[in-house]
Order: C-alpha cells, then structure tokens, then sequence
C-alpha cells in the first residue's frame, strides 16, 4: 500500500448465490465491516449477478460499500439481446463495474478493441471501472507475462483521456491464479504493479500513474491478503471465492486497511 492512494476491495460474486442467499451475504458484509470499524476505512465494492443488483443495492442502503456490475455493454442502448447497459447500471444505483475479466477475455473471446469501448462508455458514465489484465501461464513461462500486460493495457485504454479514466481501478489479475489457489508471491505482484504503474506513466503522466489505483486478484483470502497488501504498488484487491463469505471478505477488507495505516495513509 502507499500513503497516497486509498485501498479498494471488490468483492465478485461470478455466477454464484441466489436472490436470498446474495441478501444475506450483503447483510453479513455490512455487518462484519461495521463491526470492524472498516466502512469508511477503505473503498469496498460488491460485484453481484445482474439480477440481484437492485435488491443488493436495497440492502446496502446508505452505506459506503459500492454497487457493482460483473460486465455491461459497449452500446448505450438498442438491439443487443442480452446485454446490459452503463445506464442501467446507474439507474439500479451501480457506481462501478468490472471490465475485462479473464473469465469473459478468456472464455468469451472479448478482445482488447472490445474492452476498449467498454472503459471508455463506463467511465464517461461516470462509473468507477475495473478494468482487469493478466498472463496466462504459458505467457508468464515464456517470460512475457509483463509484455502481454503492458499490451493489454494499451489497446484498453487507447486514446482515452486521461480526465475520462481518472477514476479507473486497473485489477491485475494473473489468469493462472484465478480460482486455483495459487497466488503471485508478493514479490511477483509488486514487480507487475510497477510495471503497469509505469505504462500508466507512460499513457498519461507520472501524476496520473501515482495516484491511479491497482489492485491485485487471484486467490486472494484472509490469510494471505496482507502480504500483499503491504507492497508498496498493491492497492487493495479483487476477491472471488473469499467475497462469498462475509468473514473473510471483511478479514480482507481489514488487511487492507491495516496495510494502508501502515503505510502511513489515513
Ligand atoms: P478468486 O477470483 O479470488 O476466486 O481467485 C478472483 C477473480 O476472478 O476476480
């Protein structure tokens, strides 16, 4: 963590949960980070299954934990069965959204030209956009696990401006860690945090690159989170398997915002 920049923690909840299962949860979340003194600490951020949105927004009430989507749509509007829109999100109370997951680059084809559009509409919506990259591995044996990042992060944010995306969360997620158990070391992840800290130097300036928030994802869970939070380029994270447990979500939430103190942030 750096002083500088506030941690933020996202919960993704994939295609999991039902409609009374996805209340209690947020109920439990809210609970847990009151009970920690946390709301308020940190950026928290949960990504639940489009249908559940507006009664999980419900739950969350007033509260600072934010609203988000798992993906929308690069058109505002029209004929695009199936697909859901930036101000649909808005309008169910989202205020953020993730973009690129490797379970949608990887599993649905969604290209960087793609994600692209999708950045650039969710951030002039004004939404905090997630915007995830990551290796495989076979990229990361190969030895272009920070070349293959620095390219996807390119043809994502193209021409964008830099007052459109200033809000971006970039979520480094490798694709080899996702749902396996197996995590960067912490050395690993600070090494990529730099590097991508560096591309966003390089796309904007140095200003931008320091105050943009990276998070890292990839099985991530209550014991391992500090480790990585307390490198200096790691910012918070992107939590699936451990945000469907109110527990561990909040224990992550809490070693963030241990990291952040530590760090000198406040
Ligand atoms: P995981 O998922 O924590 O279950 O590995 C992370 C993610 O896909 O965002």
């Amino acid at each position: 963590m750096h002083a500088q920049r506030r941690p933020f923690v996202g919960g993704n909840w994939k295609m999991n949960s039902d409609l009374a299962s996805g209340v209690e949860l947020t109920d439990a979340v809210l609970a847990s980070l009151a009970e920690g003194g946390l709301e308020g600490r940190i950026d928290a951020a949960v990504f639940p299954p489009f249908p559940y949105l507006f009664t999980v927004g419900r739950t969350l009430g007033h509260s600072n934990v934010l609203l988000g989507g798992q993906d929308c749509s690069a058109e505002a509007s029209g004929a695009f069965t199936g697909q859901v829109s930036v101000g649909m999100l808005a309008d169910v109370g989202c205020r953020s959204v993730i973009i690129g997951h490797s379970e949608r680059r990887h599993g649905l084809g969604e290209d960087d030209e793609l994600l692209h559009e999708k950045l650039a509409i969710a951030s002039e919506a004004g939404l905090v956009a997630v915007l995830c990259v990551g290796e495989t591995l076979s990229e990361r044996d190969d030895g272009r696990a920070e070349a293959v990042v620095a390219h996807q992060m390119r043809g994502c944010f193209g021409t964008l401006k830099p007052e459109t995306v200033d809000r971006v969360v970039v979520a480094y997620e490798p694709v080899w860690a996702i749902g396996t158990g197996r995590t960067a070391s912490p050395e690993d992840a600070q090494r990529m945090h730099s590097s991508i800290r560096a591309v966003l130097g390089q796309l904007y300036d140095s200003r931008f690159a320091a105050k943009a928030r990276v998070i890292y994802g990839g099985s991530v869970n209550a014991k391992n989170a500090r480790a990585i939070f307390d490198q200096p380029d790691v910012d918070g994270g992107l939590i699936g398997g451990a945000s469907l447990k109110a527990d561990d979500f909040a224990s992550i939430c809490r070693a963030a915002a241990e990291a952040w103190t530590a760090s000198g942030g406040h």
